[in-house]
C-alpha cells in the first residue's frame, strides 16, 4: 500500500511503514512541511494495527541536512516564539508509541541528527556523517541535540562537536554509542528492514512496553526505573501474548502473536 505525501515517500509490507524523506533538492531539509507531514503520519500508523515497526530513512547522500535553513532565516523572535516552532512535531514523533528506526546514510546534521536521536536506535551506513553544526549559523540546536546527544556520547565529545560543529563519521558515532551498528550503505534499507521484520513479529504490546521501559532510563532515578520496569513486566502476564510466547517455547513451535 502506497501513501501519497509532498516531502515522504512511504510504502508499508509485512507488518513494516518504510518512510523515505523526499525533499532531494534541500538534501532532505526539514522544513514545517515535512515535520507536519511526518507527525500526522506517525500519529495514523499509530492506530494501523497491521504495522508493527516504522523505519525512517532519507536518501544514500542525506538522511536530512538540519532544519530548513531557508524557512528559518526571516523569521523572528516573536514568531518562533508564537509559533513555538518544532514543539508540536517533535513532541509527535518522541510520542510514538511503536517503535522507529533511523536508518542513516550520508548527512544527519542539526536538526536531522535530532531527529534520528529521537527514534529508538539508529542504524549507520558507513558513509554516515552526524553532526551539530548550528553554531555555524550563529544558533543552537533546538530539536534536543544538547540533550540527547550529551546522553549518547558524554559531555566531552558533545560539547566538542555543538561548540566546534565537527561532523562525526560513522566508525566514531559507533565508538561513541551513537549509533547501535554500522551496515555498507548498498544494504542499510534491506538491513534495516530486516530489522524491523523481526521486531514487527514480536507482540506488539510487549514491544511497546519494552520501548516504553528502555525510554525510562533517561527520565528515572536506577531505583525508580527498575520499579516501573518490575511492574511493567508483572502486568505482561495480563495479555494473550504471554502465554502463547512461554506455551509456544514449551512446545518447541514458533509463537503466533496476536497483540492481545
Ligand atoms: N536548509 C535548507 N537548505 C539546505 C540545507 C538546510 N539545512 N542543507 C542543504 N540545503 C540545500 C542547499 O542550500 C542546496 O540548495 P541549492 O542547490 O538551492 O543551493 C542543496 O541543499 C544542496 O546543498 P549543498 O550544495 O550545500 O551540498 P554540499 O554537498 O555542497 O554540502 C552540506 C552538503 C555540508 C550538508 C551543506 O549543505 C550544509 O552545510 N548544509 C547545512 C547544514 C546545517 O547547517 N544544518 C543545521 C541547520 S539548523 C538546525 O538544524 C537547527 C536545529 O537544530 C533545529
Amino acid at each position: 500500500m502506497a501513501d501519497t505525501y509532498e516531502t515522504l515517500l512511504v510504502e508499508r509490507a509485512d507488518g513494516v511503514a518504510l518512510v523515505r524523506l523526499n525533499r532531494p533538492e534541500a538534501l532532505n531539509a526539514l522544513n514545517s512541511t515535512l515535520l507536519g507531514e511526518l507527525a500526522a503520519l506517525l500519529g495514523e500508523i499509530e492506530g494501523d494495527d497491521a504495522i508493527g515497526c516504522v523505519v525512517l530513512t532519507g536518501s544514500e547522500r542525506a538522511f536530512a541536512a538540519g532544519a530548513d535553513i531557508k524557512e528559518m532565516s526571516t523569521k523572528t523572535y516573536a514568531q518562533m516564539f508564537k509559533e513555538d516552532f518544532f514543539t508540536a512535531q517533535a513532541r509527535a514523533i518522541e510520542r510514538f508509541r511503536k517503535p522507529i528506526i533511523a536508518a542513516v546514510a550520508g548527512y544527519a546534521l542539526g536538526g536531522g541528527c535530532e531527529l534520528a536521536m529521537i527514534c529508538d536506535f539508529i542504524l549507520a551506513a558507513d558513509n554516515a556523517k552526524f553532526g551539530q553544526p548550528e553554531i555555524n549559523l550563529g544558533v543552537a540546536p533546538g530539536i534536543g541535540g544538547t540533550q540527547r546527544l550529551t546522553r549518547f556520547v558524554g559531555k566531552s565529545k558533545a560539547m566538542e562537536m555543538v561548540l566546534t560543529g565537527r561532523m562525526m563519521d560513522a566508525a566514531e558515532a559507533e565508538r561513541a554509542g551513537l549509533v547501535s551498528r554500522i551496515v555498507p550503505a548498498a544494504d542499510l534499507i534491506a538491513e534495516a528492514l530486516a530489522v524491523a521484520r523481526k521486531i514487527a513479529a514480536q507482540s506488539p504490546l510487549a514491544v511497546m512496553m519494552n520501548k516504553e521501559m528502555v525510554n525510562a532510563a533517561y527520565d528515572t532515578t536506577l531505583t525508580q526505573g527498575v520499579a516501573l520496569e518490575r511492574r511493567l513486566f508483572h502486568s505482561l502476564f495480563a495479555f494473550d501474548d504471554q502465554k502463547e510466547g512461554m506455551d509456544a517455547f514449551v512446545a518447541k513451535r514458533k509463537p503466533a502473536f496476536k497483540g492481545s
